[in-house]
C-alpha cells in the first residue's frame, strides 16, 4: 500500500527560530507515535533547507524544496541547482505551483524542463497542476490538467512519471479557505490516473496524487476516504507544527479505521 503523503509547504514564511521549534515539535510527536500509514515532509524556503536538514537528521521526515532552476551550474545569478539541493539532503522538489506559474510566468514547457532536471538527478518532482475558477466554470478542468501533463509526456515519455508525485491544486481553492469538493477531487484524480494509465498501467498505479487547496484538520475526512487521493500538499494549515501534527494524527486515525 502507498503511504499517504502529507507535505507542509511553508511558502515565504519562517525564520531560524521557527524552523528549530517546528522540527523539534514534530520530532517529539514522532518519538511518541509511530506512523503506520502516513509519510510526512516539510518544504521550507531555500534559506532554511540546510538548517532543516541538520535538525531532521535521523528522522523519517523528508525534505522538500519549493523550486529549482533548470540549469546545473553557470552564470545564472540568483538560481539554485538540483545538485545544490541534493547536496543538502533534499529529496522532493515542488514544481509548477500556481504561484510560480502566475507570479513568475512559468510555462508548461519551462516546468517540463524542471521535471527533467529533477528526474535525471534522481530526486522526485511534485508536479502541481490545476485549473482557475473560470476554467472550472467552463468545465475545462480535465482539459487543463491533461494539457499540463501532456507537455511532459510528449517531451519525456511516460517513463518520466515513474516514482513521481502529481499535486492536483485547483487554483481557486488555494489559500481561499474553501477547499474543493472531495468527490469532485476524486473524479479529477481518477481522470489523472487513467490518463497516465493509457500509456502505462504500472506507472499510473504507483503515482502519488496529492490534493492541495485549503486543507485543514476539519475538512480532511472525506478527502482521505477517496481511493485516488494519496496525500496532501498543505500551505496555510502547515504553518504551525500543532496544526500539521493534528492533521497527521487525524489522517492516521482515519486510514487505520478504513483498513
Ligand atoms: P493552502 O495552500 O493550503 O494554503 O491552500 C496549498 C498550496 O498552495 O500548496
Amino acid at each position: 500500500m502507498k503511504p499517504f503523503f502529507i507535505i507542509g509547504n511553508w511558502k515565504l514564511n519562517g525564520n531560524t527560530i521557527f524552523v528549530k521549534n517546528y522540527i523539534n515539535k514534530i520530532k517529539n510527536f514522532l518519538n511518541k507515535k509511530k506512523l503506520n500509514y502516513c509519510k510526512i515532509s516539510i518544504a521550507p524556503s531555500y534559506t532554511y533547507l540546510y538548517l532543516s536538514n541538520i535538525y531532521l537528521n535521523n528522522t523519517k521526515i523528508a525534505l522538500t524544496a519549493q523550486n529549482v532552476d533548470i540549469n546545473l551550474s553557470g552564470s545564472f545569478t540568483g538560481e539554485i541547482s538540483i545538485n545544490m539541493l541534493k547536496d543538502i539532503g533534499v529529496k522532493y522538489v515542488i514544481i509548477g505551483h500556481s504561484e510560480r506559474r502566475i507570479f513568475h510566468k512559468e510555462t508548461n514547457e519551462y516546468i517540463s524542463k524542471k521535471f527533467h532536471i529533477i528526474k535525471s538527478n534522481d530526486l522526485i518532482p511534485i508536479l502541481c497542476i490545476g485549473e482557475t475558477k473560470l476554467e472550472k466554470d467552463m468545465n475545462q478542468t480535465k482539459d487543463i490538467c491533461a494539457k499540463q501533463i501532456d507537455v511532459i509526456l510528449n517531451d519525456q515519455g511516460v517513463q518520466a512519471f515513474n516514482n513521481t508525485i502529481i499535486a492536483y491544486e485547483p487554483i481557486w481553492a488555494i489559500g481561499s479557505g474553501k477547499s474543493a469538493n472531495p468527490i469532485e477531487v476524486q473524479n479529477i484524480h481518477k481522470f489523472i490516473r487513467d490518463y497516465i494509465a493509457q500509456k502505462d498501467l504500472n506507472i499510473s498505479k504507483n503515482i502519488i496524487i496529492q490534493y492541495g487547496g485549503s486543507i485543514n484538520e476539519n475538512n480532511i475526512d472525506m478527502f482521505i476516504k477517496q481511493k485516488d487521493i494519496n496525500g496532501f500538499l498543505i500551505g496555510k494549515a502547515s504553518l504551525t507544527a500543532e496544526n500539521f501534527i493534528s492533521i497527521v494524527k487525524k489522517a492516521e486515525k482515519i486510514i487505520s479505521s478504513i483498513h
